[in-house]
């Protein structure tokens, strides 16, 4: 269909060159590393966002290297803030991969690119067009938005037809030249113009063909996703404090906020028989739940979390040799990467700065 790919490429590449983004952190001094680590900051997490991390996380860890070598817990400390911590994780063991199968060579090959951890087709297939201008399509959140009401795709996002089809439409646009600018034009398009509510059409290249403009359908696609009620979840936190020291715990490395340092929390019978076994918790004299709750939205359940405060008058002897749990003075907690609504509770309850 070389009339379809004509009809969007041209407009497309060419509104690009004078509106599309050229100055990007990672378009500047272009390096496999970079655009890498850049994808995968950039997946469910806006450009401003991400700017600020991008640059602390190269400098501490400038080649892939220095990544791979680092400890974890150093890795998921740059991350942050940033949410979806398993990206971080995955970052991490692919730079071991690629250090001790690639010999420090980010690859080249889209099978070997999708065989690291984290990394799916479209991030792929970004990586290789912007680092190595490679042809491949790519079917990124905007480019799906793009797509779905240029063609007036039906059916929503989580339908296996559905992205076949938009797949597909990604295949037959994409150019074989200038793919890279083409793959940033699409994603460009998509957060400036083609936005999900009040998309400025009058300032898009591709009305002339869009049927979502002409039949002016653009609320309608793309498909939302018929609603399920996002499960609601609590947890009960446990703070415990020895003079000004705080007791961090970390959490296993899979499953949320896996890795990370975090709090000890009730919920189930073998937790509380864990905290009471190593002498702490429940035994404590000085419990008050604190009546603030914090909730908390994943992408999948919100977690509404209470807080309960314990003044210990001495340090837990169990307590002392374990590497999962640690207590720690409010100068050093920044050292450790904690979950955003832990550090809110930890700067809300006790600590000035955290
Ligand atoms: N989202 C994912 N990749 C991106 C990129 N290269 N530029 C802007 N937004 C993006």
């Amino acid at each position: 269909m070389a009339d379809i790919s004509t009809a969007i490429a041209g407009p497309l590449l060419e509104w690009f060159e004078r509106h599309g983004r050229h100055n990007l952190p990672w378009q500047i001094d272009r390096t496999a590393y970079r655009v890498w680590l850049s994808e995968i900051m950039l997946q469910q997490t806006q450009v401003a966002t991400v700017i600020p991390y991008y640059y602390r996380f190269l400098d501490s860890f400038p080649t892939i290297e220095s990544l791979a070598d680092a400890e974890s817990d150093r890795v998921l400390q740059h991350w942050q803030g940033l949410g979806y911590y398993a990206r971080a994780r995955n970052l991490h063991k692919s730079a071991q991969l690629i250090r001790d199968q690639h010999n420090g060579k980010f690859p080249e090959s889209m099978d070997a690119v999708m065989a690291l951890p984290g990394i799916g087709r479209s991030s792929a297939a970004a990586i290789l067009t912007f680092a190595y201008g490679h042809s491949w399509p790519i079917l990124d959140g905007n480019v799906k938005r793009v797509l779905a009401r240029y063609f007036q795709v039906p059916g929503w996002y989580g339908q296996g037809k559905t992205m076949k089809q938009l797949w597909s439409l990604s295949e037959r646009v994409t150019p074989q030249y200038k793919t890279g600018q083409f793959n940033q034009a699409v994603m460009d398009l998509g957060s400036m113009v083609c936005v999900r509510t009040k998309p400025l059409c009058e300032q898009c290249p591709l009305t002339a063909g869009c049927l979502s403009f002409k039949h002016r359908t653009q609320n309608q696609y793309p498909e939302k996703n018929p609603k399920k009620d996002k499960p609601h979840k609590n947890t009960l936190m446990l703070l415990h404090r020895y003079r000004d020291q705080v007791l961090l715990y970390r959490r296993p490395p899979t499953g949320i906020w896996g890795g990370l340092w975090s709090l000890p929390e009730v919920g189930i019978a073998d937790e509380i028989d864990m905290w009471q076994e190593k002498n702490l918790s429940l035994r404590s004299p000085h419990l008050s739940i604190n009546e603030n709750m914090i909730r908390h939205q994943f992408t999948h359940f919100s977690l509404d979390i209470s807080v309960a405060v314990f003044e210990l008058k001495t340090l837990p002897s169990k307590i002392v040799d374990s590497d999962d749990c640690v207590f720690v003075s409010p100068a050093k907690i920044p050292l450790y990467g904690l979950p955003t609504p832990v550090r809110k509770i930890l700067t809300g309850l006790c600590l000035a700065e955290v």
